[in-house]
């Protein structure tokens, strides 16, 4: 069962489109082509050397623009591809605000956001997906504090997987 892996960081760089614009030309969809014989996979130091490398070389004009999250947050999707299993990372929140919640994911088909006895459903479409600050507005006013700091999100996968990817804002620090 691979282990699914999240994001939480607001970003300053989409990973996924990010990945698909500057690295799948070389690398294959969604990095198919990656070597797996290659010693950076194992090796953690190496592989975030490598990708600043790459990022360097040919990241373009978002280059400028990579932080350390993006970086961690293009390692931490680097690893998902290799292990084939799904990555979703938000990219842009509001919480405990209400506001559109952004992200982007791989190997995910669709996300659900439980805040307590309520779903609502979002598409990955060219691997972005958001719920709109109406949906979260409509929800917010039909749930107590605590069960809107402790919003789920769920991401469903090709074979109706359902990989529980990233839970609990209101813990939210930002790491993974
Ligand atoms: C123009 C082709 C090209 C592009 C674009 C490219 N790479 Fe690479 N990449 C390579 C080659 C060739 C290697 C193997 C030689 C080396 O390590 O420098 C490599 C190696 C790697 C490795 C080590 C693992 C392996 O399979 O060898 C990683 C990780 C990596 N690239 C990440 C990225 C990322 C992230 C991007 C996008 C920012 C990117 N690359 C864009 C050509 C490319």
């Amino acid at each position: 069962m691979p282990t699914p892996t999240a994001w939480a960081a607001p970003l300053a760089i989409g990973p996924v489109t990010f990945f698909d614009a500057r690295c799948a030309n070389c690398h294959g969809a969604l990095g198919k082509d990656y070597d797996p014989a290659s010693p950076v996979h194992n090796d953690q130091a190496a592989l975030v050397a490598k990708i600043r490398e790459m990022v360097l070389a040919h990241g373009r004009e978002d280059a400028a623009k990579f932080q350390p999250d993006d970086y961690k947050a293009q390692r931490t999707l680097h690893d998902a591809l290799v292990e084939r299993s799904p990555f979703v990372a938000i990219t842009a929140h509001t919480w405990p605000n209400v506001g559109d919640l952004r992200g982007e994911a791989a190997g995910v088909q669709e996300l659900e956001l439980i805040i307590g006895p309520l779903r609502a459903r979002a598409f990955v479409d060219d691997f972005q997906f958001v719920f709109t600050a109406s949906t979260l507005a409509a929800m917010r006013q039909q749930v107590s504090d605590e069960e809107w700091l402790n919003a789920e999100l769920v991401g469903i996968g090709p074979t109706q997987l359902r990989t529980r990817v990233l839970l609990r804002f209101g813990a939210f620090t930002g790491a993974r």
